[in-house]
């Protein structure tokens, strides 16, 4: 035992000895996660213990699930996942405290990342990966803003749009306006004033229009390399259209943000990601490839306009903790319609 570890904050008796979790125990799809048991995990230094009430799925997870691509499988396990259970997003309250976590007391309520897995009823989380939850915000509201939530706001940031800038009279074009990152995405830069066109399919126009967008385009019947070459900021969410037509799409100084962990005309996303450096450098695009990792500051600001109203997440599903496979099976199929959340 680590010094530290005896002085972690864990009212034992409370605690049961295993939680129900959602496993994977090789890589594969949807239908390779089992609803399992495992032991409710010790919170390192860093780390709280969080009861989980709202879990939230992203590509991520899907990835990680897929162990694709390949190059994923350096940190997360050569050949089985090294954490079996999925889910990353997590809204809960605190029940065990790290010894070198200062700034969270059991009982507080927040959401953030966790690192063990959030498919399951208890989650580890870093204490400075969290925030709190605001009063009157629900769980399932938290965890559904978590890792779309933060990307939508770094994407806007990377796109000259940080949240308190006035973007009035910039036109903004979002593609895959309905997913979880598109739907926070549409909402952050309307509120900032932004003239907001959105990609999506016409069974979707209806929600998302409802979230602010001032102008659909239907990508089942339309084409986006028919819009007009007027866009401040064009943030592809989805990598079907290949960079080289969003950037003739682009106002003077407009930016392409590509966005997009799902191969496409433009490679996979490593290939994406090399190509949007080499074109910056070489033919003077103005892409913005942007990375979002959470922290404590960032969720705080997602907080906030939760609090105040500013974002509220569009929910495709809640489903139970024992119904996780499908939810996760949601996701993959790349057609959720904003953010699959589950409750244990
Ligand atoms: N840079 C970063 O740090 C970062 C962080 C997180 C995620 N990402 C990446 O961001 C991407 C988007 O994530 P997400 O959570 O928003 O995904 P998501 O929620 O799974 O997106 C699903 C949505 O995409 C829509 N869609 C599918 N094909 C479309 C098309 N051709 N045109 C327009 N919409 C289309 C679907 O609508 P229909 O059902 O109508 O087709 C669905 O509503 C992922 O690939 C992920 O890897 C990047």
């Amino acid at each position: 035992m680590r010094p530290s570890d005896a002085r972690v904050e864990t009212p034992s008796s409370d605690l049961p000895a295993t939680m129900a979790v959602i496993a994977q125990h090789r890589y594969g799809e949807a239908d390779d996660l089992a609803a399992t048991r495992l032991p409710v995990p010790t919170p390192g230094p860093r780390d709280v213990l969080v009861r989980v009430a709202a879990a939230a799925l992203n590509p991520a997870d899907v990835f990680l699930m897929r162990g694709r691509p390949k190059v994923l499988r350096l940190a997360a396990g050569a050949r089985r996942p090294k954490v079996t259970v999925r889910g990353s997003d997590v809204a809960g309250e605190v029940v065990a405290v790290g010894a070198d976590v200062a700034h969270w007391r059991r009982g507080d309520r927040v959401f953030g990342e966790a690192s063990s897995g959030s498919l399951a009823e208890y989650a580890l989380a870093r204490g400075d990966r969290i925030a709190r939850v605001p009063e009157g915000v629900p769980w399932v509201d938290a965890a559904a803003s978590v890792m779309a939530a933060l990307a939508a706001r770094d994407g806007l940031v990377a796109g000259g749009l940080p949240p308190d800038a006035d973007a009035n009279g910039k036109r903004v074009l979002i593609i895959g306006a309905s997913g979880g990152i598109g739907s926070f995405a549409v909402q952050l830069a309307t509120h900032a004033g932004a003239h907001v066109t959105a990609v999506c399919s016409g069974r979707n126009a209806d929600a998302v229009r409802a979230l602010g967008a001032h102008a659909i385009v239907d990508y089942t019947r339309e084409s986006v390399a028919d819009l007009p070459a007027w866009f401040d900021v064009i943030f592809d969410n989805v990598g079907a259209t290949p960079m080289e037509e969003l950037h003739a799409l682009t106002s003077a100084t407009g930016v392409v943000l590509p966005n997009s962990g799902l191969p496409g005309p433009d490679g996979g996303p490593l290939m994406r990601v090399a190509r949007c450096h080499a074109r910056r450098v070489l033919l003077r695009r103005r892409y913005r490839a942007f990375l979002s990792t959470p922290s404590t500051a960032a969720l705080e600001s997602i907080a906030g306009a939760l609090r105040d109203g500013t974002l509220s997440p569009l929910l495709d599903v809640v489903l139970p903790l024992e119904r996780g496979s499908e939810a996760m099976a949601r996701v993959a199929s790349g057609h959720a319609r904003g953010k699959v959340v589950v409750t244990p």
